[in-house]
């Protein structure tokens, strides 16, 4: 089976690209750009990642990007990542990317677009893997901030396939960025939102109804609202699951009691998705074993994710062809 699904071509639809650095990377840019960690080692930073919640996590992962500043740093973030992507048999990566994060270090924008797009640029040419752009708010901080962000972005627009909602949700619902959202849709900037990952099924209804999304990264805790599951089976909403992302921050105790196989037995279309693999314990490929081994899915069942995943990407139709 492993070998299966390491061929099986995936499509990766979830994943933070600053969420993606490595402990070594981390390491090598912290001396590169002279950056104090709080780590003597790679094994300490890695000890360190025993999360209670999201907030818990979130802390570590702002702290561990202050690594970033030049545009080769964002250019071997991203590089690094593609390489371990495509070794797992991942040929599509969409990536959130979190700009105010790094505006706040005194890094600004072009700084982050210009590496991310050579990354990308080389990634399609040696190893033929595609990818998307997500820009995403904090949606722990103000909504005024957001729309200056969308501002700010401006002349990469074009670039954008879509906008997104991450950080703290808690408190944070998707209510909160309405106007960002409306103008990011009269921009034709395809919207997507983290909704009931941590916070509750209302939040999935907010991001449906108020953002107009057209998937939800997470949307797990839908099964607490069965109007809410019926809803997203009609109208065909694809959920980007991260299950190794919801045990390590607790969402889930186990892999064994995730919402998973509910989901799909209700008809939902769920992708498989690594969120932020440096922290998390592994990227798409492990996220697939991993639920294999819980689950014991047949191929098949495999072959339906990937395929929702493909099909639901921001890709060309000719791209989309091209990649089954
Ligand atoms: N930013 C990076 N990873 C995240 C997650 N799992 N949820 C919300 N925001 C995030
Ligand atoms: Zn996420």
């Amino acid at each position: 089976m492993r070998d299966f699904l390491t061929r099986l071509p995936k499509a990766e639809l979830h994943l933070h690209i600053e969420g993606s650095l490595e402990p070594e990377l981390m390491f090598a840019l912290a001396e590169r750009n002279r950056v104090r960690l709080p780590f003597a080692s790679v094994e300490e930073a890695r000890d360190a990642y025993d999360f209670s919640d999201l907030q818990s996590f979130l802390d570590l992962y702002y702290q561990g990007m202050s690594v970033l500043h030049t545009v080769e740093d964002f250019y071997d973030l991203a590089m690094d990542y593609f390489r371990r992507a495509h070794a797992e048999g991942v040929v599509h990566v969409e990536m959130h990317f979190d700009p105010q994060a790094h505006q706040v270090r005194g890094i600004e924008l072009p700084v982050v677009m210009e590496g991310l797009a050579l990354a990308r640029r080389h990634a399609e040419r040696e190893l033929g893997l595609s990818s998307a752009l997500i820009m995403a708010f904090l949606r722990d901080q103000d909504a005024a901030a957001a729309m200056s962000l969308l501002d700010e972005a401006a002349p990469y627009w074009e670039m954008l396939d879509a906008v997104g909602l991450d950080s703290a949700e808690r408190g944070n619902p998707p209510s909160k960025f309405v106007e960002v959202f409306e103008r990011a849709a009269r921009l034709g900037i395809p919207r997507v939102a983290h909704a009931g990952e941590e916070g509750p099924a209302a939040y999935i209804r907010e991001a449906l109804d108020l953002l107009d999304v057209c998937r939800i990264d997470h949307g797990v805790r839908c099964l607490e609202d069965p109007d809410l599951v019926a809803r997203l089976r009609d109208e065909g909403m694809v959920l980007t699951v991260c299950p190794l992302s919801n045990v390590r921050l607790k969402v889930v105790e186990r892999i064994e009691e995730h919402p998973l196989p509910q989901l799909l037995e209700a008809g939902l279309r769920v992708t498989l998705n690594s969120d932020d693999p440096a922290y998390f314990g592994g990227g798409v490929l492990d996220n697939y074993l991993a639920c294999q081994r819980a689950f014991d899915w047949d191929e098949a069942t495999f072959i339906q994710i990937a395929g929702t995943a493909i099909e639901a990407a921001f890709v060309s139709q000719r791209r989309r062809l091209a990649l089954r």
